[in-house]
């Protein structure tokens, strides 16, 4: 492979898939192409931005001319997908972006690799594990697509899809379309679908950076509802390893289920990074726990997601590199050492989000 684009790689989980690319493949060029919207920050990529073989295209999936002079200057020869609007309560509150960059932008970003690929048709059903890969489409995806567990059991690979949020529905729409294209015209594919990410490089409207945020200036912790709704947590440099060692590694048409058996209540959660953190800015024991604030609940709020990584883990032999310790601990010491990134990401766009969200 000579050029692989990854979209979403001014995000969170993409800026640590493009950093494990480009600093572990320097024979390939990697084509960032991102719309740097809200959520979409080149900070996060500053340390390999002079590197030779590191590409920025800005563009916004929705368009698909802006993709097709992409595609055209490159020749991609795989696409891993992150791009997309990723945070639930916005999905509640606009779900016409969800539904435009989700499932439109991801359907054109297929219908270009169905342009530019030539794909056999002879290979439908998207399984043709032993031939020879020459392209790939490799989609990031999320465990919300299983919809929302009781108290036990844990989501696999063969769960039915039960979306149900704007965001989970979009998302599983976009699993849909790529299942689809390998099924009808031979697109090679793999889908992975991992559980709530944590670490450096994390937007601060979801739950963990969003507390270590308020609490470095003691604001209010929102916990919905009563707090007792379960996540389970991961890295995210694991969740780029996982994407890059399937990529190469694994078979076409295939699905795993990424995740480190790392379940937490959120209430329970938030103690622990009170503890942490209170530890860490030397303040006394406890001192952030009159933070804590009980408020509405998210309207159909999931209950539970767990994560059965059991597959991947025998397949490929991956498991997590870090405890949910360690990696709690470099997250909380890389948002104490980036306030800077903390405070730029914060203002402008987010900003008038944030009052709107949490001060109305
Ligand atoms: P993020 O919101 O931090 O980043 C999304 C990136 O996509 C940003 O850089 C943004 O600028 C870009 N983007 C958004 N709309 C775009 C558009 N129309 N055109 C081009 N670029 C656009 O998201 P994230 O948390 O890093 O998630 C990345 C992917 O991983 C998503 O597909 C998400 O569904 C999936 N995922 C996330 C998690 C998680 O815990 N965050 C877990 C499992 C799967
Ligand atoms: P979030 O980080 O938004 O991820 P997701 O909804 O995709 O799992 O939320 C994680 C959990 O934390 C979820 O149960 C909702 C809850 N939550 C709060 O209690 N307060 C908050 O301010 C946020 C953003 C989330």
């Amino acid at each position: 492979m000579k050029n692989i684009i990854i979209t979403g790689g001014a995000g969170f989980i993409g800026s640590h898939v493009v950093r494990e690319f480009v600093l572990q493949h320097p024979e390939i060029t990697i084509i960032n192409l991102d719309a740097l919207t809200y959520a979409g920050n080149l900070e996060n990529l500053k340390d390999i931005e002079k590197y030779p073989n590191y590409r920025f295209e800005k563009a916004d999936i929705t368009d698909i001319e802006a993709l097709r002079r992409i595609f055209e200057k490159y020749h991609p020869d795989a696409v891993i997908h992150l791009a997309a609007e990723s945070h639930v309560d916005r999905s509640i509150t606009d779900p016409m972006a969800f539904i435009n960059t989700n499932v439109n932008g991801t359907a054109n970003l297929l219908n270009l690799c169905k342009e530019f690929w030539d794909l056999n048709p002879e290979h439908t059903h998207g399984r043709f594990p032993n031939k020879p890969r020459k392209n790939l489409f490799y989609h990031v995806s999320t465990d919300e697509v299983y919809g929302s567990l009781g108290e036990d059991g844990f989501f696999v690979e063969t769960t039915a899809y039960d979306p149900k949020s704007p965001y989970s529905a979009s998302k599983a729409a976009s699993d849909h379309m790529v299942r689809a294209y390998g099924n009808t015209y031979g697109l090679p594919y793999i889908i992975s679908n991992c559980s709530n990410n944590y670490g450096p490089n994390h937007f601060p409207e979801k739950l963990i950076p969003l507390c270590l945020f308020n609490i470095i200036h003691e604001r209010p912790l929102p916990i919905y509802g009563d707090g007792k709704y379960t996540r389970d947590w991961l890295y995210v440099i694991d969740h780029a390893r996982a994407i890059h060692q399937i990529f190469f590694e694994a078979k076409t048409g295939k699905t795993y289920n990424i995740g480190g058996f790392n379940e937490w209540q959120n209430i329970d959660l938030i103690h622990e990074l009170i503890r942490q953190m209170d530890a860490k800015l030397g303040r006394p024991e406890g001192y952030s726990q009159k933070l804590i604030t009980f408020v509405k609940d998210r309207p159909g709020h999931d209950k539970r997601y767990a994560i059965d990584a059991t597959k991947l883990n025998q397949e490929l032999s991956w498991k997590p590199s870090v405890t949910f310790e360690e990696g709690l601990a470099k997250t909380i010491e890389w948002y104490l050492e980036n306030q800077e990134w903390l405070n730029n990401v914060t203002s402008g766009e987010y900003q008038k989000y944030y009052e709107k969200q949490y001060h109305s």
